[in-house]
């Protein structure tokens, strides 16, 4: 553990988790730029990017299609309980906490987290290209799919966010990390923007800022705090830690 003596707070009013793919990780849903991760076996240019999905919709739906039945077969672990867990404690104090995931897995909703944000978008969702229609969708796509809404064919797309695209929900987030007096990453590389800059924001706030991950990420410098080790260990350790403090 790693303390820079930035002041921790007795209690908390204003809680922001952000999640990446390492919170996702023993649950077997693959991380992105870790050794043998995502972007080493696909070009990211090619499957995450929309001027990818206009050269060749097939491989992007391919590459989706198995995302999506892989997460058929994922349940959530103990670092998404501990913040469904994190969540309650926090109503019950009377702190408000918003959890903004970059995952586009349903493993923190299965685990019972509802004050969430997907601000890259969700699997188990489309959204159509001609009519801008959005549903769930929990089936493969193709590119002969036709859109439920107005007929179009080979509009429908994954509604996820790819490079190069706007992340949702970023005038709420911004907004919460105004009046935030507790942000914690968990899980994610710090590579990725405008994700990887909330923690300045949180800072300048005036907010206790902590990393909780594998090990230090690319602006683990940034933060107050940071444990490191497996999520379903160091994120159960620090919610049961955060817990007393709500009680206090
Ligand atoms: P990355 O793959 O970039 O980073 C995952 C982080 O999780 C790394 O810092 C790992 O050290 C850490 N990690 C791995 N296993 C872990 C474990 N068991 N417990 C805790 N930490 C662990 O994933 P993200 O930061 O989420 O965007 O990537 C951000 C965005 O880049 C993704 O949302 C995705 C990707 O390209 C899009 O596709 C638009």
């Amino acid at each position: 553990m790693r303390d820079r003596g930035q002041g921790v707070r007795k209690s908390f009013r204003n809680i922001i988790v952000l999640t990446g793919a390492g919170v996702s990780a023993e649950s077997g849903m693959g991380t992105f730029r870790d050794k043998d991760g995502i972007w080493t076996q696909h070009s990211l240019e090619d499957v995450a990017t929309p001027e990818g999905f206009a050269r060749n919709p097939r491989l992007v739906h391919d590459f989706y299609n198995a995302r999506r039945r892989s997460l058929r077969e994922a349940a959530p672990n103990a670092a998404h309980t501990a913040l469904a867990r994190l969540e309650r404690m926090a109503g019950q104090a009377g702190a408000a906490l918003l959890l903004v995931t970059q995952n586009v897995d349903n493993l923190h909703e299965k685990a019972g987290s509802r004050s969430l944000l997907h601000m890259h978008g969700e699997l188990e969702k489309v959204m159509c290209a001609s009519c801008g229609i959005k549903g769930p969708w929990d089936e493969d796509l193709f590119t002969g799919t036709e859109c439920w809404s107005c007929g179009a064919v080979g509009s429908l797309r994954p509604d996820v966010v790819w490079f190069g695209e706007m992340p949702y929900g970023m005038d709420m987030i911004h907004d919460r990390l105004s009046a935030c007096d507790l942000f914690v990453s968990i899980g994610t590389s710090g590579e990725v923007y405008p994700a990887a800059g909330f923690v300045e924001e949180a800072r300048m706030s005036g907010a206790h800022t902590i990393e909780l991950n594998l090990e230090p990420s690319a602006n683990a410098r940034v933060f107050g705090e940071g444990r490191y080790g497996p999520a379903s260990q160091v994120v159960s350790e620090w919610v049961e830690d955060i817990g007393q403090r709500l009680r206090a």
